[in-house]
C-alpha cells in the first residue's frame, strides 16, 4: 500500500490527519497485487489481546469480539477451505449461508428488453449479498475458526460484533450499505452482457485501458487522479491490469457485484470521493476502501460506466 507512505509523510510533514485521504495521490501500476482487505472494512476479524482497541484492521466498521476467545481471521467470514456451502452454485470457496434467490426481487426487464428473473441472480452476486441483504448476519457461517464446528448451509454462530464507537450489531445497519432483497432499485446484475446490441455496450473483447475516456471531456480532467482517466486501469483477477478485456469483468457473460467492485481491494485511488469519508461521522464512516471500486481512480469521470456503456 504505496499510498500509506504518501499519508505518512503527509502527517509528518503538516500535523494533521483530517484531510490525509484526499490529499494521496495515485500510486497503482500494472502488475501490482490489488490487495489492503486486511485494513479495509472487510475484516471483520478481531485481534485478541490488543488492548483497548479491539479491531484487527482498526479500519473496520464492524469486528467480532465475541468469536469465543475471539478470530484474527479475515478470510473466514467469506471462505473456507473445507465444507464449503454450494448451494446455489455459491462460489468461490464460499462460507456462509445467503438468502435463497427467491428471496430477491432482481431487476426484471431493461430498456433494451432484458430480463433478470430471481433464478438468474448469480454466484458472487448472492456473495455479496449474503451481508449486504441486510437480513442475513455477518457470523451466518458454515465453518467456524479452528475446531469451532461445520453447519451445512450456514448458521448463525452468535457472535458479537461492535463498530469503533461500541454499537453492537451482526447485520448492516447503515442504509447506504444496505443494499436489500430488492434489486429493481440497483444497476441491474446477473444480467446478460449483449455487446453491441444494447446499451451502448461494447465488445466483451475491448482491451479496456484502451478506451478512451478522455476526449470528450475539457482537457484538465486527464489530470484528474493523476491521470487514471487516460490509463483506465481495473483490478482483475487480483492485480491491477492494463490488458484486462471487459470479458474479464463478466462472470458467465453477466455483469454481477464482482465486475464493478473487488472485495479485497482497498482501492486507495479515488481521491475525489476521499472528502466523504469523515472519520467518526454519525453514520459510520470511517476508511475509505474507494467502495472496492475495480476501477483504478474510480468512477471519477463516470470511467466505470463508460468502460462498459459507449456513452
Ligand atoms: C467480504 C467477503 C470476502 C472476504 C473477507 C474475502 N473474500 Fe475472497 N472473494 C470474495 C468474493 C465475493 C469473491 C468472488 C469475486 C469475483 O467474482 O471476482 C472472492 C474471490 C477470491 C479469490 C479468487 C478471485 C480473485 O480475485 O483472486 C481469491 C483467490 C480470494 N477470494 C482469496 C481471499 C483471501 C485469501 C481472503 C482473506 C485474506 C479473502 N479472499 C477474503 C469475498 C471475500
Ligand atoms: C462478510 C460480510 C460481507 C460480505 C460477504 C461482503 N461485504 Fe461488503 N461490507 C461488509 C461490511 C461489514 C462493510 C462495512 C459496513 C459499514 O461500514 O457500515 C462493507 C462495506 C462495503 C462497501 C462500502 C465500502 C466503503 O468504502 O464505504 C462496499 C462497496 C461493499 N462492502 C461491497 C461489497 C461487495 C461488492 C461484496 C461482494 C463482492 C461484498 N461487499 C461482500 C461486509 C461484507
Ligand atoms: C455496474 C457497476 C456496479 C455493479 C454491478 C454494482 N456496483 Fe456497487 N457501486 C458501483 C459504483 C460506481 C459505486 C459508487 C457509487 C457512489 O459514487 O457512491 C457503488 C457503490 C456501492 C456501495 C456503497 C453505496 C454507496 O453508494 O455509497 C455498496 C455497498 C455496493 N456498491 C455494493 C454492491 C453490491 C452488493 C452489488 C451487487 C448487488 C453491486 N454493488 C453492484 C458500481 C456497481
Ligand atoms: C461491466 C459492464 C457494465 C458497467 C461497468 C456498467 N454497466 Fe450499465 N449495464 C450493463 C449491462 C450489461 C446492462 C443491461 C443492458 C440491457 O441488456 O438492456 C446495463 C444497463 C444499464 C442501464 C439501463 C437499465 C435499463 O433498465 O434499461 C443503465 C441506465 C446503466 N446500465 C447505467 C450504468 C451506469 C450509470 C454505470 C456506472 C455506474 C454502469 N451502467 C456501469 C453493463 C455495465
Amino acid at each position: 500500500m504505496k499510498r500509506r507512505f504518501a499519508i505518512a509523510i503527509t502527517v509528518l510533514c503538516f500535523g494533521f490527519i483530517a484531510t490525509a485521504e484526499s490529499n494521496a495521490v495515485d500510486t497503482y501500476i500494472p502488475g501490482q497485487a490489488a490487495s489492503g482487505i486486511g485494513s479495509s472494512r472487510h475484516n471483520l476479524g478481531y485481534l485478541p489481546g490488543r488492548a483497548g482497541n479491539n479491531y484487527n484492521s482498526a479500519k473496520s466498521n464492524f469486528t467480532c469480539n465475541g468469536c469465543g476467545t475471539g478470530t484474527s481471521e479475515i478470510c473466514v467470514f467469506c471462505h473456507t477451505p473445507h465444507h464449503t456451502n454450494t448451494a446455489n452454485n455459491l462460489k468461490p470457496m464460499w462460507n456462509r449461508g445467503t438468502s435463497a434467490p427467491t428471496s430477491f426481487t432482481a431487476y426484471g426487464t431493461t430498456i433494451g428488453g432484458t430480463t433478470v428473473v430471481n433464478t438468474d441472480i448469480g454466484s458472487t452476486t448472492l456473495a455479496c449479498l449474503s451481508c449486504h441483504d441486510g437480513v442475513t448476519t455477518f457470523d451466518n457461517i458454515v465453518n467456524a475458526p479452528g475446531k469451532g464446528g461445520v453447519t451445512a448451509g450456514g448458521s448463525d454462530r452468535g457472535y458479537v460484533f461492535s463498530d469503533y464507537t461500541g454499537i453492537v450489531s451482526d447485520f448492516m445497519v447503515s442504509a447506504r450499505v444496505n443494499i436489500g432483497l430488492d434489486l429493481t432499485n440497483d444497476h441491474p446484475v446477473s444480467v446478460v452482457y449483449n455487446a453491441g446490441a444494447v446499451a451502448g455496450l461494447r465488445s466483451v473483447n475491448t482491451t479496456i485501458s484502451a478506451i478512451d475516456l478522455t476526449s470528450d471531456l475539457n482537457t484538465s480532467a486527464t489530470t484528474y487522479d493523476n491521470g487514471n482517466l487516460t490509463k483506465n486501469y481495473w483490478a482483475v483477477k487480483g492485480f491491477i491490469s492494463d490488458t484486462a478485456t471487459i470479458a474479464d469483468l463478466l462472470r458467465n457473460n453477466r455483469v454481477e457485484c464482482s465486475s464493478c467492485h473487488d472485495p479485497h481491494f482497498n482501492n486507495k485511488s479515488w481521491n475525489e470521493i476521499d472528502p466523504t469519508y469523515a472519520l467518526g461521522s454519525a453514520d459510520l464512516e470511517f476508511e475509505s476502501n474507494g467502495l472496492f471500486i475495480r476501477r483504478v481512480g474510480g468512477n471519477t469521470g463516470s470511467g466505470v460506466c463508460r468502460t462498459c456503456h459507449e456513452k
